[in-house]
């Protein structure tokens, strides 16, 4: 079951957000600030424990403070028209599904990930994502794509309809 929500990641009480995190894992701007305040310092010293991610990989964490019980951490490819940043995207909505499907979890929420700062053009990001969560997603019970702006929103929404 794919949802859309629209607003903040932090408030879903979901099994897993995903963070769209940096390769320290040390925590940042965008979701991966907002992740971070709401879950408090303890994420932080966790994180610290796992030596960083590299990009189109995921780990995982508690969740703290969080309603969500855990926050996956992926870390998406920075845009640079390099060829690669497509496989890379699709590799952290992989690598995020097979997580949560190792650790028994139901339902997991997506920001956009790379979109932001990394600037990965949008409408192709959502593309990825929703195509992620198709050949991924079988078995969860809620999949929510969580779109903090009305014209992200409007783009999962084609991909989903389409
Ligand atoms: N809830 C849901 N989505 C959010 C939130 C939030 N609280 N805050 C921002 N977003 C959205 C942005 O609007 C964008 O659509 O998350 C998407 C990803 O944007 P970024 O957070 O900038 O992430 P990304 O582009 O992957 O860049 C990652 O930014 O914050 C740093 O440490 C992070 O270095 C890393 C880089």
């Amino acid at each position: 079951m794919i949802e859309l929500f629209r607003g903040d990641i932090t408030r879903l009480e979901v099994d897993a957000i995903v963070n769209a995190a940096n390769e320290t894992l040390r925590g940042g701007g965008g979701v991966d600030g907002a992740i971070h305040r709401a879950a408090g310092p303890d994420l932080l010293a966790e994180c610290r424990t796992l030596g960083g991610c590299p990009t189109g990989e995921a780990r995982i964490t508690g969740g703290y403070r969080l309603p969500a019980r855990h926050v996956i951490h992926t870390v998406g490819p920075v845009w640079r028209e390099a060829g690669t940043e497509d496989a890379l995207l699709a590799a952290c909505y992989r690598n995020c599904f097979a997580l949560a499907r190792e650790h028994g979890l139901g339902s997991i929420a997506f920001p956009a990930i790379s979109t932001g700062v990394y600037g990965f053009p949008a409408d192709r990001a959502a593309g990825i994502a929703v195509a992620g969560a198709q050949a991924h997603g079988a078995g969860f019970a809620r999949i929510v794509f969580a779109c903090f702006d009305e014209a992200t929103e409007a783009l999962y929404r084609r991909e989903l309809s389409a």
